[in-house]
């Protein structure tokens, strides 16, 4: 068997120790001057006798049990492990390099607070930390404009203005009319632009060099005329192509433990092809622009749920490996990043936040 030491590590100094970070197995473990040792001798594929040589001290036995516990603890890999498929398809497809490597990966299937939880946490903060104040007033300049009041008149804003999250609701199927314009609202292709070397889609949001990395999956549980089971939306077609999996998960169970999210008719998931973006952009910073592009999609799907007097419920909490299982996403640059949940409001009387 061939080793190497692990190409996704992020090392830091954490009081008297050097911590190790894997982000791409989520493991963390504290390195010795051995450990350190090793990795820096083990950049390629070597033999695990050489690899044993290279440790210092110990019985040959303790070796290679230090070994074992390396591969275990993804310090270094074995080659054609699983865990060395999953290092070199990340090496040859991510090209946004490690920091953004970091948070992308280190934030997949990452575990989440319930309410009560996130609750008393805030509870104890906000007894020794005020909140820091959540919106600046004009009041320390002497030059004042009082502005035209925006609602009169403008059903644009009214219905903007009308947009709510409300996580309970009633159990009414949603029409197909309603689910295809939110579809439309966020996704739909409705022109076209070339560049210097391809055509390019354009949608009623923006995107980064029009690159257009998001594709909408839907999760139907209740939506007249469609089986439930999940969907891939075709922005250009325009329609909805069913996935072949039999899952049936709740759906609180692909949005972290958040039951509410059980009564709703549909849920739509917005998955980047990051791959898309990162075809032209190099620069790690395009990823912030994956993110915000999630953002404008999800407020045109929430504005279309208003106009239909749905309420769309926004959540980036995933279990992000059953939900990828269930939409059939298996590439390194393929990630859910947003969801939207839409459904007939309901009495919320708390309507508690829950992340
Ligand atoms: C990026 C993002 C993630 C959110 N995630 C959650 C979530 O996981 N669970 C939830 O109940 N609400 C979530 N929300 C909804 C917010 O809690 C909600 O927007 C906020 O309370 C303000 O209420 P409003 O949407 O009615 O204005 C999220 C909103 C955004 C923008």
């Amino acid at each position: 068997m061939r080793v190497r030491g692990s190409q996704t590590l992020v090392l830091s100094p954490q009081g008297d120790e050097i911590v190790a970070f894997n982000f791409l197995s989520k493991s963390v473990f504290c390195c010795t001057p051995n450990t350190l040792h090793l990795l820096q001798s083990l950049d390629d594929w070597r033999d695990v006798d050489e690899a044993i040589e290279l440790l210092q001290d110990g019985s040959a036995v303790a070796k290679q049990q230090q070994i074992n516990e390396m591969i275990q603890a993804t310090a270094i890999v074995a080659e054609n492990s699983d865990q060395a498929a999953a290092e070199s398809e990340f090496l040859k497809s991510w090209d946004w390099g490690i920091p953004a490597a970091l948070m992308h990966f280190s934030l997949k299937d990452c575990a989440f607070l319930s309410i009560e939880e996130v609750e008393e946490l805030q509870q104890e903060k906000a007894a020794k930390t005020p909140s820091p104040k959540l919106y600046e007033l004009n009041d320390t300049y002497n030059d004042i404009h009082q502005l035209p009041n925006a609602l009169i008149d403008n059903d644009l804003l009214q219905l903007m203005a009308r947009r709510r999250t409300v996580r309970a609701s009633l159990p009414h199927a949603l029409t197909l009319q309603e689910l295809s314009d939110c579809l439309f609202a966020g996704m739909g292709i409705t022109g076209q632009t070339r560049n210097c070397v391809c055509d390019l889609p354009l949608s009623m949001t923006p995107s980064g060099g029009a690159r257009n990395p998001f594709e909408a999956y839907v999760y139907v549980k209740s939506v007249d005329g469609l089986e439930p089971g999940f969907y891939h939306y075709s922005a250009l077609e325009h329609s909805l192509g069913r996935l072949p999996t039999n899952q049936t998960p709740k759906p609180s169970e692909l949005l972290a433990g958040q039951d509410w999210a059980d009564d709703k008719p549909c849920v739509i998931f917005l998955a980047a092809m990051l791959e898309r973006t990162m075809w032209k952009y190099l620069d790690p910073n395009a990823y912030r622009g994956v993110l915000i592009e999630a953002g404008h999609i999800g407020q045109n799907i929430m504005l279309s749920a208003t106009k239909h007097g749905l309420s769309a419920c926004p959540t980036a909490a995933f279990c992000h490996s059953l939900l990828h299982s269930c939409l059939g996403l298996t590439s390194t640059t393929q990630c859910a990043m947003y969801s939207l949940t839409l459904g007939r409001p309901g009495e919320d009387k708390t309507n508690r936040i829950f992340q």
